[in-house]
């Protein structure tokens, strides 16, 4: 897959194998967010490997869609500091994770986690840390429902699929 491939093919992915992650294949997912660029190169973030799958079903009891977390082979918290790009840094890093994944046939998905007092106690983060959030990666289920916690798509998301181009594209001003 060229990049541009890599970007139009990604969709969310939800529901997983239970093949595990080889460690190559993760570090690669890891040195893709290590790579991406953050304001004033301030390289804001951690990402926590969540491997344990205790661990992955108590963080997804702190997201109200996060579910996915307990299918997953591994998530990817980010945590940064506090700041005014820490959300742009972190959108950066992830979506990196989330490319590199899928061009190696690795499927993704954001978990937010509403509950931050709940996450931070289930993975130890000191206050003066912000949990962004966190990102299932694992092999992609072939027979997988198109749901989210077990409701159709169009029930839970704003909209399915992307709105035109000549929506949301202006030429030379609004
Ligand atoms: C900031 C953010 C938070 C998200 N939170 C969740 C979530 O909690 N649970 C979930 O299943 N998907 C979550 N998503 C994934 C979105 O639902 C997904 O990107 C969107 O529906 C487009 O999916 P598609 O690429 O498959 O069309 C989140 C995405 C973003 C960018």
């Amino acid at each position: 897959m060229n990049t541009y491939e890599t970007i139009v093919t990604r969709r969310a992915v939800r529901h997983f194998t239970d093949r595990p992650l080889p460690d190559e294949v993760l570090t690669r997912i890891l040195e893709a967010g290590r790579w991406a660029g953050s304001a004033k190169n301030t390289q804001p973030w951690h990402f926590i490997v969540v491997r344990s799958p205790e661990t992955r079903d108590r963080l997804a009891a702190c997201g109200r869609y996060a579910g996915h977390l307990r299918g997953a082979a591994v998530a990817v918290v980010i945590v940064t500091g506090p700041g005014r790009w820490a959300a742009l840094d972190t959108g950066r890093a992830a979506q990196n994770m989330m490319l590199a994944a899928w061009a190696e046939g690795v499927g993704s998905c954001i978990a937010a986690l509403h509950n931050e007092a709940c996450a931070r106690a289930v993975l130890g983060v000191p206050e003066d840390k912000q949990i962004q959030l966190a990102i299932s990666f694992g092999y992609p289920d072939p027979n997988a429902p198109a749901t989210i916690e077990g409701w159709p798509l169009e029930k839970v998301l704003a909209s399915v699929g992307r709105r035109p181009l000549e929506e949301m594209v202006h030429w030379e001003g609004w």
